[in-house]
């Protein structure tokens, strides 16, 4: 061979492979023409009278020998304190609906009992009802959002839980409340108009529901400063309809729309298992994850069209990861572990509620304890924090951040012949002016170099933080409570005031310029 025909086979090699090598991806954020606030609201939670959710978890009562303040863990507390929770939505989802808040004031002792049919066919003592999960926000710190019963519930039922809860002056309900031992009323401007009343909460169609909302909302009173966030009950995942007929007929009456959607990984007749899955199955999982992103972006330009000015905020108050349950415990109760493919589904969706801030104005985790993707697992007096617990921790830093533009074009993660993004972003400025950036690699195999330009900025420094693990299975036991856990970073690096980023295979990152 000459030396013209092997540099000709050169070239051709390099055409051949080229698209073969990994390139690195190219961020492009512009710190300095963000005009979008994320609302705080974006990192809530949801906790529902469901298994070990609230009894057994948040609630052992006051006589219990696990550290408690008035019946609530101490633990829990101060590790939800930890990660900023903005919100705690209660009593449910599908309990919500059979839910009779009167049963569950007063002396502990003389309160009714009554079955939980959804969740296990279990007795509820109504030991924890209003005044204690008031006095658990409080204790957290955080706003609560309360789900009215309208399944099986009157507007009577729900004007006087608005009454009893948020009335300053002298009425019946305001009184009761007073020689229930609260003599202030509570601040809650959440408030949910019932609970998938399309499915659980009454199995109704929308045209029904829009008319049963808008009675609803016009007995849900404004009392004092307290102004309600009327929250009106949304599609279930991709049920466009639903959201066109309920912003048609009810719009002007509420304040935000919700939205459900979980990500299940095979069917809802077998969902998948939480800690026994392979690559295959952990591809769909993170495909069906990025779904949201379209749901968000569908759903959202039906909103538009009825309220271009973007009042009306999308609420997402159920997400997360739906599995079997454990083995050997009660169908019924939702207790799944987490590994650190929920922590790869956390960040992603949490990037995907930040994009759409403009409309996404709250989203609540489906369930902080022992039930779904919690992000707090018990047994007894232990307590441990999921992957799930350290994705939140590391991306409080967006709460109330202004969102920054980006540019980016991921690489792409290939299972077979399906490919998604492998990499997803989200930038913002908080009110120091510090830059955050949260980043995930759900690919389980390649590591992803990515070359970013600061544009308005110039950063002297960037520091940061890492979850990730060995095995994409890994996760956090009572007996190994800290095999995943945050960790600091050091993939970045700065050169000319921009920088680029290592980001390991199956990690997810956040940075911190300065
Ligand atoms: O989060 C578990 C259940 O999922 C909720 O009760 C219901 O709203 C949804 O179907």
């Amino acid at each position: 061979m000459n030396f013209k025909s092997i540099f000709q086979v050169a070239v051709m090699l390099l055409l051949i492979c080229a698209p073969l090598m990994a390139q690195n991806n190219r961020l492009i954020i512009e710190s300095d023409k963000g005009q979008t606030t994320i609302n705080r609201h974006i990192y809530g939670h949801f906790s529902e009278h469901l298994g070990r959710c609230i009894y057994g978890g948040y609630w052992v009562g006051e006589n219990s020998s696990i550290p408690n303040t008035r019946g609530i863990r101490n633990d829990i507390v101060e590790a939800l304190k930890d990660v900023g929770i903005p919100n705690l939505r209660w009593p449910g989802g599908c309990f919500a609906d059979e839910y009779h808040w009167l049963d569950g004031i007063g002396p502990r002792e003389e309160r009714p009992k009554m079955i939980n049919t959804h969740w296990g066919g279990v007795v509820e003592d109504n030991s924890f009802g209003t005044h204690e999960f008031l006095d658990l926000c409080e204790q957290l710190g955080t706003e609560p959002f309360i789900s009215a019963n309208v399944g099986s519930g009157t507007v009577d039922e729900m004007s006087k839980w608005i009454e009893y809860v948020t009335f300053d002056g002298e009425s019946p309900m305001a009184n009761l409340r007073r020689e229930n031992g609260r003599d202030e009323p509570w601040k809650v401007r959440f408030w949910g108009i019932g609970n998938e009343t399309w499915g659980c909460g009454g199995n109704m169609t929308p045209e029904y529901y829009s008319d049963l909302y808008r009675h609803f909302a016009t007995f849900a009173r404004n009392y004092g400063d307290n102004r309600l966030y009327r929250v009106a009950v949304g599609a279930n995942a991709a049920d466009y309809n639903w959201t066109e007929v309920l912003m048609k007929n009810a719009g002007h009456h509420m304040q935000g729309l919700s939205l459900h959607y979980y990500t299940v990984p095979k069917d809802w007749s077998d969902k998948g298992s939480a800690l026994d899955f392979n690559d295959e199955e952990y591809f769909t999982t993170i495909e069906k994850t990025l779904f949201m992103d379209e749901l968000i972006t569908k759903h959202g330009a039906i909103m538009d069209k009825y309220d271009p000015n973007k009042r009306i905020g999308m609420i997402v108050d159920e997400w997360g990861t739906w599995y079997n349950v454990e083995p050997g415990t009660n169908p019924g109760f939702l207790y799944q572990q987490n590994t650190m493919r929920d922590a790869i589904v956390a960040g992603i969706n949490l990037n995907i509620f930040n994009k759409h801030a403009d409309r996404v104005q709250m989203a609540n985790l489906a369930q902080t304890v022992n039930v779904l993707q919690a992000v707090v697992l018990t047994d007894e007096e232990k307590m441990i924090l999921t992957p799930t617990y350290w994705v939140f921790h590391m991306y409080k830093v967006h709460q109330n951040a202004t969102l920054l533009p980006i540019s980016f074009t991921s690489n792409k993660y290939k299972q077979g012949n399906r490919e998604i993004d492998a990499v997803s972003i989200s930038a913002s400025k908080d009110v120091n002016g510090k830059i955050h950036i949260t980043l995930v690699n759900a690919d389980l195999n390649t590591e992803q170099k990515i070359d970013t330009q600061l544009l308005g900025a110039k950063a002297k420094k960037v520091i940061g933080q890492i979850l990730t693990t060995d095995k994409i299975d890994d996760h956090n036991t009572f007996d190994n409570p800290s095999k995943v856990k945050v960790k600091d970073f050091k993939g970045a690096s700065l050169s000319n005031g921009n920088f680029s980023i290592t980001l390991p295979p199956c990690s997810v990152v956040m940075l911190e310029l300065q």
